[in-house]
């Protein structure tokens, strides 16, 4: 197998930004090809050039928390405290390049407002500002030119940045090569040239799994739970190092493709109708679509078959028997008793006797792997306990991040009350 690049990783994660919101396609993607252009000129060395691009394409994912289906103006133009704070907190607690968040937290504090800006990262969001504004342009009108530039020049952005951007695009066509496409190739070749090491990939994985997970209060610690009893069935099944490996990689993005699925039916209580359950069954192949960008057809195949069941009755394939990989089984009935020892709003945990009573009846109905099952219930005390334990970890997580969430948004307002202020006296 070849090497595995930051091209590979963050090639599916845009495809996962774009199956969540297509009007938004290749938005990260874009804004870290500009971004590089200009820090490229200014001189920056390349292994922070490879980190801000990198943030610079996660730069709008806290807007998965809750904006997915709204409008794209309405984050990046009205209402863009939410979005720039929790993708701040996600980079901060979960990527590989905690020390950028700054620069995301602040990628729409206008240039008049920099002293609001910590100096060590004034240059980096005010770059990253202009970049994203030029996508957003980009994407959004029919016939975009760079003349707001100089429209908003020292207001939103600094004028030093918009005349080298300004000779950049005369000198390498960096408008020309959006409307082309050849930005892509460009960008991912660049990224080719760092190679990621497995516990980097992880850290990417582990990143993807939060950010999914507390899309929703009913998610929190979902794929956490599911990674915990995967693996420790993996052991009690006699699984050796690689392979048990494998199938928590698989485990801990089974769900990635939930990121096209709306927060309200993420987080209704009770039941799902039809129609809602269709638009949720869709999460399953759209996990397939997003990890197969990854190049690890194995683990895109046995993530998304999470949900295929023995007699064929399951999603998105219908498989039936042989066809579903044995480690998708193990995935099905650690995804099922998670989500029957999870606590929902609607409901308490479930009782271990009627818990083990579903699991079993659907083995015995040719759902389930007999096997997995059995191991399962046999030691169903152990998979408790030991998922437990995670889960505990990532709900303390998820508690910090919501009281920093409410802290940060009221900073914001006082900023944006200050501004607002400031704007009017001048
Ligand atoms: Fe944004
Ligand atoms: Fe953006
Ligand atoms: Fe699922």
């Amino acid at each position: 197998m070849n090497e595995f690049t930051l091209s590979d990783g963050l090639r599916a994660i845009q495809k996962a930004f774009d199956l969540a919101d297509p009007r938004l396609k290749g938005h990260g993607e874009q804004t870290a090809f500009l971004m590089w252009r200009m820090l490229d000129r200014l001189g920056c060395t390349r292994a922070r050039m490879v980190s801000l691009t990198t943030a610079a394409l996660f730069h709008d994912m806290g807007a998965y928390k809750t904006d997915v289906g709204h409008s794209f103006s309405e984050f990046e133009l009205l209402n863009t405290a939410s979005h720039c704070v929790y993708g701040y907190l996600y980079t901060r607690f979960y990527s590989p390049f905690p020390s950028f968040a700054p620069v995301i937290l602040y990628h729409h504090t206008g240039y008049l407002y920099k002293q609001y800006i910590d100096s060590s990262f004034l240059t980096d969001s005010l770059l990253l500002n202009l970049s994203d504004r030029v996508s957003f342009v980009f994407l959004t009108q029919e016939n975009p030119d760079l003349s707001f530039l100089n429209a908003l020049s020292g207001i939103d952005f600094d004028p030093k940045h918009v005349s080298a951007f300004l000779e950049a695009d005369r000198e390498e066509g960096l408008l020309r090569a959006l409307k082309d496409g050849s930005y892509h190739e460009k960008l991912h070749a660049f990224w080719r040239e760092t190679a990621l090491s497995r516990s980097e990939v992880m850290r990417y994985a582990r990143m993807l799994m939060y950010t999914i997970d507390f899309r929703s209060e009913q998610t929190v610690t979902h794929s956490i739970s599911v990674t915990s009893l995967s693996k420790l069935l993996c052991g009690l099944l006699g699984l050796d190092h690689v392979d048990t490996s494998i199938v928590t990689a698989s485990a801990m993005l089974h769900d990635i493709g939930k990121i096209t699925t709306p927060v309200e039916i993420l987080e209704k209580k009770g039941p799902l109708n039809e129609e809602e359950m269709a638009i949720m069954k869709k999460h399953a192949h759209a996990s397939y679509e997003i990890l197969k960008e990854l190049g690890f057809d194995n683990i895109a195949l046995i993530a998304s078959s999470h949900h295929e069941k023995l007699d064929g009755s399951g999603y998105p394939r219908g498989l039936k028997g042989d066809e579903i990989p044995f480690y998708s089984r193990i995935l099905a009935v650690a995804d099922i008793l998670s989500a029957l020892i999870g606590e929902r709003s609607y409901k308490g945990p479930m009782p271990k006797g009627q818990v083990t009573a579903i699991l079993g009846g659907m083995a015995c109905r040719n759902q389930l792997d007999p096997i997995v099952t059995s191991v399962a219930l046999e030691h169903y005390d152990d998979l408790i306990t030991f998922s437990a334990e995670d889960c505990a970890q990532a709900m303390e997580d998820y508690h910090s991040i919501k009281a920093e969430y409410t802290r940060l948004m009221q900073q914001f307002e006082l900023m944006e009350e200050e501004q607002r202020k400031a704007s009017y006296s001048i």
